[in-house]
């Protein structure tokens, strides 16, 4: 949860210090009345240091490519994996957002037969002040060089070149076409202590894909600022939101010369169908953890970042799989396997008053019907709001004991919330003990302030501390909490909120004022005065018109009542800050990002807030979030050792995937988010992190039933599938309307059967570095048609989901990939083949409560029966699909183990193969299936086997065998009696 009051507030307000807040001054506390105790408000002032422009829109702002000297590189030696050299100041500095560096080391290293790097580093590095950052090691891995790969620039497919006129400049080809890839040439290299720049042009019309995290369609376009700082802001479109994701894919479309097979580079999408194209992908990643920017315009990319070092890798591809794993693999950011358990169904919201409301949550489930698998509380079961404690009266330890208890022995899982923040008592008031605080402050665990006392925000509970995961005392800590915690609720997984890191006031605005504690946030919760949720769906004025009037009216009336004690916050002046040539100021970096809050400060824990080693939040803002999913991780592990540890997070850095998945954060129950989620998961694929999901039916606002019933059915192919709504609003589980019961539970009748394959999914992922989640151009890349689509999405390589995305239609667009090459698609409902033609948009059918689902021609989908718990469901016998490609060939594959262990000591891999009017499963690895096999369906059987059906050389009965002539399906039942050991305990045949 955790939702912003504010909105995009570039426009924000209020010119007080970051450093200082006259908190006590403002004297502006008001007690709350939906408080039981009496409660200091925060002034809303708190929440805003500057009121900043940001540098791309500030008509004032230079251009550092104007005034800046650029640098010239001498000394250059080639090495066995690349060349080093040193880049001096090529004139007089600018100093124009920083202070210049005189003298840089380049290293470039042809690291792998498909990566180079590019580093570019101060040569003087004072490592005791950190004014330079460069990342550690320890806190990020780093591609390294592979020494066993000789002299590997001879046979790579990149090639770098470098130029001194009239300054330095570098250039990375792809061999193999000849094409540049990204130049420096033309321009100037910056860098400054605060300020780095390198800019690159690119062909028409680009299709760049990653750089999150951001609400944006999923191609980026050529209109795009991609802010990299982690903001906790309710789901703005294009600002920056919780994660850090420095990394780019980009792929080029090339017209193939059918003379000639060679390749011409495409200018944009435009295709024509009578020609032939092909595509070729990079990737580039930029490992950097300071604020950034990088500007996507016509014709041309640039980065720009407050600091630290230039330390690029260059990924050949040429495919997006190629790309997507060599760069999980080298930055060791392989996605975590998940527990099995953990791809059922998840309910949440903010909301539920206490143990007895989710004991109603999980019986309604059960009465109708609907699977339940994981049960997860927001922070009203904290007591007080406060991380590791619950509320004695609603959620007392014991009525929990026993709920818990009952809940999993039903095979159901309970995950809770915590906070990144810790509220620190009141030193006035011996009653507002607070242990949790007191054990990590004895231990060091917490941020200072510059001058060494402890720096003090303020978040749910009231001010508060934050964890300085540098120190040791702070990891030590954290896992001593969480397993004290495990022994009082015991939960399955954990839920980490908050982590960009928030805070809801600029500066350690509690330092001097912890006598006001506890107190309230400066805005009103939702649902309190003034701020009564009125908000409901597009399409609510159409299928609820009466109650749709009334809640317009209570806006309207709601707005005007705040019209009038509102602040004009963007009254105050704008402040632009200034350059002293030689003094680092981490608090007014001279280039004003973008950032969706403002001012650096805002709705954030201040730059100038240190770690234990002397770094500041400035240069390390951007990893808190992945270094609390690592110490969580760690006390997961502490917890259950043999069992894969389940962590949803909300902020994440680019590798967080090893550790934890991610959910799409504060959307809205407006049809425009689910449209967004498929572009928001298409992204987290490239991030490595594919157990990621979206707030089903939405976050803020009311949902409503025909929102619900379609994203119901839209999650429920997102390997992360939950439901979660924020205070006050209607309540949106999936058994509230009647058509969203039966919409769930078509959606679930697909989702549950194919576990085992999205499982198999998961796996690969984790071990190869392929996607769960997959955009239509990555399994089809020689298709510019695909480049730009985000309505439609593949699960694995299989399955194509092209659902509904807006109010009041009954049927939906969409294209089948692949046509022209001969792929064939079936419907998964008729089972029988979809007529489409290349490349053109089919209006398809999808009346409210269906989703339209295809099966690839092609492949082999291991299914196991639809229950109410993964746990009933892996306990139900297996089938298979098998849909003919139009060759008549199909290939699949399974993999199976106990569904928890960090190392399960037994695995199984099966895989599939059909040709000939053959089927063959080929099973290897020692785990033991007990469930037999019941059935096989194949799909696309041009005529009846008029020789019968065996298996394993034996003919089958009649009865087990039936075939449509019009459908062309072929149906075999009645297999359990012949793979009574298990469905894979052997190799076996199928022949029709
Ligand atoms: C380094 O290698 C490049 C390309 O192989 C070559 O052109 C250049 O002359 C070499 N420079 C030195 C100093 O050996
Ligand atoms: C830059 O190169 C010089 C010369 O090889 C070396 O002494 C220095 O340590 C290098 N600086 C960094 C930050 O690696």
């Amino acid at each position: 949860m955790a939702r912003s009051m504010l909105q995009a507030v570039s426009t924000a307000v209020f010119g007080l210090s970051a450093i200082s807040l006259p908190l006590a001054n403002a004297a502006a506390v008001s007690s709350t009345a939906t408080s039981a105790r009496s409660q200091y408000t925060l002034p809303a002032s708190v929440q805003y240091a500057e009121n900043v422009i940001p540098n791309i829109n500030d008509p004032q702002a230079v251009d550092a490519q104007s005034v800046c000297p650029g640098y010239k590189a001498t000394n250059v030696q080639n090495s066995t994996f690349g060349l080093t050299a040193t880049l001096s100041l090529a004139g007089t500095p600018c100093n124009l957002y920083g202070t210049d560096i005189d003298t840089l080391n380049l290293t470039v290293q042809y690291q792998t037969a498909d990566r180079l790097s590019v580093n570019i580093v101060p040569t003087y590095v004072d490592s005791s002040n950190y004014t330079q950052y460069l990342v550690r090691d320890s806190l990020l891995a780093k591609p390294a060089l592979d020494e066993g790969v000789s002299e590997t620039s001879k046979f790579h497919d990149l090639s770098f070149s470098w130029s001194n006129d009239p300054t330095f400049a570098f250039t990375v080809q792809r061999r193999s076409t000849g094409d540049v890839l990204f130049t420096t040439e033309g321009s100037k290299l910056i860098f400054e202590n605060q300020f780095l720049e390198f800019t690159s042009p690119l062909p028409d019309d680009y299709n760049i894909y990653g750089l999150g995290e951001h609400i944006h369609e999923f191609r980026l376009g050529n209109n795009f600022t991609a802010t990299i700082f982690p903001a906790d802001i309710a789901n703005p479109i294009d600002y920056n939101i919780y994660g850090s994701h420095p990394f780019y894919l980009e792929t080029r479309y090339f017209e193939v010369d059918p003379k000639t097979g060679n390749t011409s580079i495409t200018t944009g999408n435009a295709t024509d169908p009578s020609k032939k194209y092909e595509s070729y992908s990079h990737g580039v990643y930029l490992r950097n953890t300071h604020a950034h920017e990088v500007l996507l315009r016509p014709n041309r990319i640039t980065w720009r970042t407050l600091g630290g070092s230039i330390d690029l890798y260059f990924y050949a591809g040429p495919t997006q799989p190629a790309v997507t794993k060599a760069l999980l693999k080298s930055n060791d950011a392989l996605p975590a396997m998940q527990q099995y358990y953990t791809l059922g169904y998840q309910q949440c919201r903010w909301g539920y008053k206490g143990w007895s409301d989710v004991e109603d949550v999980a019986s309604n489930f059960s009465k109708f019907e609907i699977p339940l698998e994981t049960l997860w509380v927001d922070i009203d079961y904290l007591g007080q709001l406060r991380d590791f404690q619950t509320d004695p009266n609603t959620w007392s330890i014991e009525e929990g004991e026993k709920f818990l208890s009952s809940l999993h022995s039903k095979g159901q899982h309970f995950v809770p919330i915590i906070d990144s923040a810790i509220y620190i008592p009141n030193p006035d008031n011996a009653s507002d003990a607070y242990a949790p605080f007191d054990r990590g402050n004895e231990v060091g665990a917490f941020l200072k302030n510059p001058d060494g006392s402890l720096y003090i925000g303020a978040v749910w509970p009231g001010f508060t501390v934050f964890p300085d995961w540098l120190s040791e005392g702070a990891q030590t800590w954290w896992v001593d909490e969480i397993t004290a915690f495990h022994e009082k609720v015991s939960f399955d997984g954990i839920w980490i909120d908050m982590s960009e890191i928030s805070s809801f006031c600029a500066g350690s605005c509690g330092s001097g004022n912890l006598h006001l504690q506890p107190v309230h946030p400066p805005f009103a919760l939702p649902g309190e005065p003034g701020a009564v949720v009125y908000d409901y769906p597009e399409g609510f004025n159409i299928t609820n018109a009466t109650e749709a009037a009334s809640a317009s009216s209570g806006a309207a009336s709601q707005s005007s009542a705040a019209s009038v004690s509102a602040t004009t916050p963007a009254s105050t002046p704008i402040y632009r800050p200034t350059v002293t040539p030689g003094v680092r100021d981490v608090n007014h970096p001279a280039y004003v990002i973008n950032n969706g809050q403002g001012d650096i400060a805002n709705k954030a824990i201040s730059p100038n807030a240190t770690h234990i080693d002397g770094t500041q939040e400035y240069e390390m803002h951007n990893v808190w979030g992945y270094q609390i999913l690592n110490a969580t991780h760690n006390a997961l592990l502490n917890i259950f050792p043999e069992k894969r540890p389940f962590i949803i997070g909300r902020s994440t850095f680019f590798g967080s995937g090893r550790w934890a998945g991610h959910w799409g954060g504060d959307n809205y129950s407006k049809w425009g988010s689910m449209y967004m989620s498929i572009s928001q998961a298409l992204s987290f694929s490239l991030f490595g992190i594919p157990m990621f999901g979206v707030d089903t039916c939405g976050f803020l606002g009311n949902s409503d039933e025909e929102l619900c019933n379609r994203w119901m059915q839209l999650s429920a192919f997102f390997p992360f599938y939950r439901n979660h709504n924020t205070l006050s609003t209607i309540p949106q589980e999936p058994y509230r309307w009647g058509s969203v019961i039966e919409s769930t539970k078509t959606a679930m009748k697909i989702r549950y059967p194919l576990l085992p394959y999205m499982y198999t999914l998961l796996h690969l992922a984790h071990s190869t570095g392929s996607t769960v989640l997959r955009a239509l151009s990555w399994e089809f890349p020689n298709d510019p048609l695909l480049a730009n689509v985000d309505t439609q999405l593949l699960l694995g390589p299989s399955i194509l989901v092209i659902p509904v995305l807006e109010p009041q239609v009954s049927t939906v667009q969409g294209v089948f990939p692949g046509i022209a090459e001969g792929e064939k698609w079936y419907d998964w409902y008729t089972q029988t083949p979809v007529s489409a033609t290349a490349g053109k948009n089919e209006t398809i059918d999808a009346p409210l409560g269906h989703i339209p689902v295809y099966v690839r021609g092609g492949s082999v989908l291991p299914q196991q029966e639809y229950a109410l718990t993964t746990r009933d469901a892996r306990n139900t016998p297996y089938s298979l699909i098998t849909a003919l490609s139009a060759k008549g060939t199909a290939k699949g594959e399974l993999y199976v183990d106990d569904g928890e262990s960090v190392k399960p000591n037994a695995t199984l891999f099966v895989e599939y193969a059909a040709e000939n009017n053959t089927l063959t499963a080929v099973p290897q690895g020692a785990y033991v299936e007990p469930q037999p096999l019941a059935n096989i369906t194949v799909l696309g059987v041009p005529s009846a086997p008029l020789a019968g059906v065996t298996f394993n050389g034996v003919k089958l009965p009649s009865s087990s065998v039936a075939y449509n002539g019009t459908s062309h399906v072929l149906s075999v039942t009645g297999l359990k009696n012949y793979t009574a050991a298990g469905a894979w305990a052997h190799k076996w045949t199928l022949k029709w």
